[in-house]
């Protein structure tokens, strides 16, 4: 297990179509070593998702948090070759978004609030998940990456991106409305 470097942007890896994983790999020690690297990354960095790309490796993988299991932990998925679909477009959830791969900036961003998954785990089996509000909006921003989709390009004024210490002082004020979300959005960076 090895913690990797952080791609950022600009490099040309965090801009391209990742390509699919033959879903027989999934189990081989190659995939296998990139998820334990990528988890010991994200724990490193403090993210709550990665993508394959921010770690160099062009292929559509991703780890994705901001759901909780039934005790309350915080329940990270590995998710590969993941297919989304919306149900309902119109139903929007906007937050302060941030990446490692663009380090102290937040922006806000608008994305369905509600999406259906369906993908490969880490064991090559196939799931489907429908997740929504904090989890649907990091797995979203997640396969963004696999795509070279960053979430600046989908911030739609950019007099609402900024530094994180502004942002939270002059800008990020839906804390306040949820106080059990409050710290893991404030800490929305993947
Ligand atoms: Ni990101």
């Amino acid at each position: 297990m090895a913690i990797r470097k952080v791609s950022r942007m600009g490099h040309p890896v965090l801009r391209q179509k990742c390509k699919p994983i033959d879903p027989n790999h999934i189990t081989g020690s190659e995939i296998q070593q990139l998820i334990r690297d990528m988890f010991a990354t994200m724990v490193e960095y403090g993210g709550v998702g990665l993508a394959a790309p921010q770690v160099y490796e062009p292929v559509r993988l991703v780890i994705a948090g901001g759901e909780e299991d039934d005790e309350g932990h915080p329940r990270l998925r590995v998710l590969i070759n993941p297919e989304i679909s919306v149900a309902d477009p119109d139903d929007k959830i906007g937050m302060y978004e941030g990446c490692l791969s663009i380090p102290d900036l937040r922006g806000y961003v608008e994305r369905p609030a509600a999406v259906h998954v369906e993908a490969y785990n880490e064991r090559g089996e196939k799931i489907a998940i429908d997740l929504e509000g904090f989890s649907a909006v990091v797995l979203q921003h997640e396969c963004d990456h696999l795509d070279g989709i960053l979430y600046i390009d989908r911030i739609e004024d950019t007099s609402q991106l900024g530094f994180e210490r502004e942002v939270a002082r002059f800008l990020d004020l839906t804390e306040e409305e949820d106080e059990d979300d409050s710290e893991q959005e404030a800490s929305g960076a993947d």
